[in-house]
């Protein structure tokens, strides 16, 4: 992985993805949430893919899979038309456009499934990600996760407006 000159590519999940996308979420929350969450918390968030309900949440939800050079660097993942269930890029993948890419696709998906708003329970990680992307924080909440607690955001943004009516000319 590391720094590729190709465009991401973006596509379906298939269940053959699931073991790659567990290796995702895992190395993400396990170095890309370094900053925000003990190593304690990581490891209880990162065990949630350990679960057999992972590869059914991927499966059940909109789940699109972002590649580079043929291999899976992200996923994402719409539920119920209307929340972001995952945003997940790999470590070596990221800071290269990958989840604004991942992000604009599930966006689109729910707009054109008339979705009126967008909902996600943002990780402090996160959180500056999607108020960028025009979220804004709803409530604080705490997740019990084996023994450990974690704090989220859940956050909204509107879609009543056309994508194009938004832009500053
Ligand atoms: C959040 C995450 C998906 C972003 O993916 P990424 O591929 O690195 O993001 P991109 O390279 O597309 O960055 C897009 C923009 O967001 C900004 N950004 C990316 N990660 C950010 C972060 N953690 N905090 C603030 N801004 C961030 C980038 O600077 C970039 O800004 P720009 O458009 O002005 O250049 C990734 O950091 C991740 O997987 N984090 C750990 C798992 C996690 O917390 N997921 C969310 C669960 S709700």
């Amino acid at each position: 992985m590391g720094q590729s000159s190709q465009k991401p590519g973006l596509r379906p999940f298939l269940p053959a993805d699931v073991a790659a996308l567990v290796e995702i979420y895992q190395a993400s929350v396990m170095e890309l949430a370094e900053e925000d969450y003990s190593e304690a918390q990581r490891s209880a968030w990162a065990e949630i893919a350990d679960d057999e309900s992972f590869a059914r949440r991927l499966a059940e939800g909109l789940t699109l899979v972002a590649t580079l050079e043929g291999s899976p660097v992200g996923f994402a993942s719409l539920k119920n038309n209307e929340h972001v269930d995952f945003l997940y890029v790999h470590p070596e993948a990221a800071g290269q456009g990958v989840g604004a890419m991942l992000y604009d696709a599930v966006e689109k998906l729910a707009r054109a499934r008339g979705a009126s708003r967008l909902t996600v329970d943002a990780s402090d990680t996160a959180r500056l990600f999607f108020e960028q992307r025009g979220f804004t924080p709803q409530r604080r909440n705490t997740i019990s996760l084996g023994d450990e607690w974690l704090a989220n955001t859940t956050m909204e943004k509107r879609l009543t407006a056309p994508e194009d009516e938004r832009r500053p000319s």
